[in-house]
């Protein structure tokens, strides 16, 4: 049986804006296997969320797609609105950047799980049991009350739990979750991952994990991709990038990395700002922060080099010369 589920090929992704386009997405090419961890790493604004919404087909609609999107081999970008629709009913789950977006506030959260459930043809009452076990699946404390609370009664973290089991009663193949712990506490940010960890193990779901905290990556993740400024600049698997940084954003990055608190983990903490992507010119985007950067760093886009055959970075230096 083929390992891949998803495959992204050369996807550039640009807004219409007022005054020309806006390129957040350059290029991308990355697939994620049949029940691994893959995780997504970077700055704010470097197009992780731009990424995960063109594989749902959810991207605003001054959004322009190039590329392809294969998901089992078919390519998402070519089903008719009733077929994505299935698509992300069963095959790709999505937990969205903010989950109080995702959730009806004038509903119980317990409702709107058994309203996801029942669309499986089971009865209000077996819908109203799946909801309690689901809800103790993802830990919710007092399972049996808070099917009964609404949004706003809940915390954060709640709110993620009952993301998360609307999810489960799907049971997709992919769980694309767009960082789902950012508004968490330390604790409950280990909770949620300890869950996601537990739906590859359990159910051998494959999970996306966007995340701006590399921290995170080493505990969770089985491969991960780094993004700057749209551009995906180094991936492979997390032991060869931990072990052996590539690409000069990479080396920062595991400079700045956490020792001990979550904070400290989060990707602010190298000199220079983010290109506007209005603005970019030909060259590399990481170019005026990059501490290795020459001539034709700024005049030619670099190319995507292989150290092995899972681990790639974009740069114009080979392994020896950066
Ligand atoms: N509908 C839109 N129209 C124009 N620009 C947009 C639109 N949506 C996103 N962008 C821009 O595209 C770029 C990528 O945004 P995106 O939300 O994908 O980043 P992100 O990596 O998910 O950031 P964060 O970590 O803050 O969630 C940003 O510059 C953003 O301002
Ligand atoms: S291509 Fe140049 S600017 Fe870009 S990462 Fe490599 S050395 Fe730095
Ligand atoms: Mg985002």
């Amino acid at each position: 049986m083929n390992d891949e589920l998803l495959r992204l090929e050369n996807v550039s992704i640009n807004y219409k804006v007022r005054g020309g386009y806006l390129s957040a997405v350059k290029d991308v090419s990355f697939h994620v296997n049949r029940g691994e961890i893959f995780a997504v790493v970077g700055e704010s604004g470097c197009g992780k969320s731009t990424v995960a919404h063109s594989i749902m087909r959810l991207l605003d609609k001054n959004a322009v797609v190039l590329g392809s999107i294969k998901y089992n081999g078919t390519n998402l970008m070519e089903l008719s609105n009733k077929q994505i629709t299935g698509v992300r009913g069963h095959d790709i789950g999505m937990i969205f950047q903010n989950p109080l977006d995702s959730l009806n506030p004038v509903y119980t959260t317990g409702a709107q799980v058994n309203e996801a459930i029942r669309l499986d043809g089971i009865s209000k009452l077996e819908g109203w049991k799946k909801v309690i076990e689901l809800y103790r699946n993802v830990k919710m404390p007092d399972a049996e009350k808070r099917v009964q609370a609404y949004p706003h009664e809940m915390s954060g973290g709640m709110r993620q739990r009952v993301m998360i089991a609307m999810m489960l009663s799907r049971n997709p193949s992919l769980l694309i979750a767009d960082e789902p712990t950012t508004a968490l506490d330390v604790t409950i940010e280990a909770q949620i991952l300890e869950i996601i960890s537990q739906l590859k193990k359990e159910f051998g779901t494959a999970v996306m994990l966007i995340t701006h905290n590399f921290g995170l990556v080493a505990e969770v993740a089985d491969r991960v991709a780094i993004m700057y400024a749209g551009e995906l600049v180094e991936q492979g698997d997390v032991f060869e990038i931990f072990r052996a940084p590539k690409h000069p954003y990479t080396r920062l990055l595991m400079k700045a990395l956490p020792r001990g608190t979550k904070q400290e983990g989060r990707l602010q903490t190298i000199d220079g700002t983010v290109p506007r992507l209005m603005e970019v010119q030909p060259g590399c985007r990481f170019a005026n922060r990059c501490p290795m950067a020459k001539k034709i760093c700024y005049e030619q886009d670099p190319a995507i080099r292989a150290l092995s055959a899972t681990h790639t970075y974009r740069c114009h230096f080979a392994e020896e010369e950066v």
